[in-house]
């Protein structure tokens, strides 16, 4: 499908971008004028419509609610010096987004249909992207399920909804993490590589406990053994060992990160060995004991690359290296940004422009 989709737009006249406070974001707290919605029902989607940011009208019996047929994407649109806004890397998330809807058994929506979706609706609200440093506007795209019955099978109807809200940095500094050994993720054979609801609605008493015992984040690890490295909350987990930068690689229980890709890009594109393997809780402490752990991040949409500034296992404390005097996150933290927001040139092609 290339045609352009056929999208009715309907603008509020009541826009709140002139009350809203762009100097003091909370992530995921503002939301811009408005919202995409689409329904899939008898074996298409259709229905397109951008429309003021509201409520929607459901049933509470929809199985999204009681089983949690329900996903979501995150990523993000940058403003350049001049003017243009352009999204980043939205074909690699559209493809993620069909791979979560296979593994809850829901339905595939076109890449097509989902980039020009985005599109659509970040121009629409283009006014909403902020300008500044370390700003931009989130896009929350999501799929749940729509069939009111509360039978235990895959729904036949789904809506296709897309949120944006302006945002600025999620993490303000290096965070305390602890290798999370009792709580789990993801396990073989489950959906941990999927966006789905309920990955993130199981993790957020292990974080809870985590930040009540003092940390700003966990570090999972795997379900089995609780030995191996999987990723840092809702981002994934990067480390420069030994000169080498080192990473989980993906499968059933990680989520194959955009951001991660990238950085992994970046890094080979500078020469710089990259392994993608199981990585041991003990081979990362042990780089911490002797010095040849320099850097350590989570890296992700709404995290960009988060600095692990201290981590605590098995009832020891490791203080990393200062944050600001780390070569390689900063460096892939600057390249991106130069790249995001048109400051360099887009060698990769990864900025898709409004
Ligand atoms: N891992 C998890 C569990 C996440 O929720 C995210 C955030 O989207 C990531 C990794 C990073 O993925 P990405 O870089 O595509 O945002
Ligand atoms: C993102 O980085 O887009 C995420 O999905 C993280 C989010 C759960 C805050």
């Amino acid at each position: 499908m290339t045609d352009t989709l056929d999208i009715k737009i309907t603008k509020t006249t009541e826009s709140r971008l002139a009350t809203t406070d762009f100097s003091n974001l909370v992530f995921g707290h503002t939301f811009a004028d408005h919202m995409l919605v689409a329904d899939y029902a008898d074996g298409e989607w259709k229905n397109f419509e951008i429309l003021p940011y509201g409520p929607l009208d459901l049933s509470p019996a929809i199985s999204a609610l009681h089983y949690g047929q329900a996903f979501f994407e995150g990523l993000k649109a940058y403003k350049h010096d001049d003017g243009r806004v352009t999204i980043f890397r939205p074909d690699k998330n559209a493809i993620r987004f069909n791979k979560s809807a296979e593994r809850l058994s829901m339905t595939q929506l076109p890449e097509e249909m989902f980039t020009q979706s985005l599109a659509a609706l970040v121009d629409v609200d283009r006014d909403w992207v902020p300008a500044k440093a370390g700003h931009s506007l989130y896009i929350r795209p999501i799929m749940f399920a729509t069939d009111p019955y509360l039978g235990v099978v895959p729904s036949k109807t789904y809506k296709f909804v897309v949120l944006t809200g302006p945002v600025g940095p999620y993490f303000t500094k290096p965070v305390r993490i602890k290798f999370e050994t009792h709580y789990t993720r993801a396990a073989e054979g489950g959906f941990g590589y999927a966006k789905a609801a309920g990955n993130y609605g199981g993790s957020m008493l292990p974080f809870k406990k985590a930040a009540e015992e003092g940390f700003d984040q966990l570090i999972w690890t795997d379900a089995k053994e609780h030995k191996y490295v999987e990723e840092m909350g809702a981002a994934n987990v990067m480390f420069m060992l030994d000169g080498k930068l080192i990473t989980p690689s993906t499968r059933d229980t990680i989520l194959d990160g955009v951001t991660r890709d990238t950085v992994i890009s970046l890094a080979k594109s500078w020469g710089m060995p990259v392994e993608e393997r199981r990585i041991s809780i003990a081979e990362v402490v042990e780089g911490a004991r002797n010095g040849k752990l320099t850097d350590a991040f989570g890296a992700g949409t709404a995290a960009t690359i988060a600095p692990i500034g201290a981590m605590h296992y098995e009832g020891e404390d490791f203080v990393l290296s200062d944050a600001s005097t780390r070569e390689f996150s900063k460096k892939v933290l600057s390249t991106l940004n130069d790249i995001r927001y048109g400051k360099t040139e887009d060698t990769f092609g990864w900025n898709y422009v409004v």
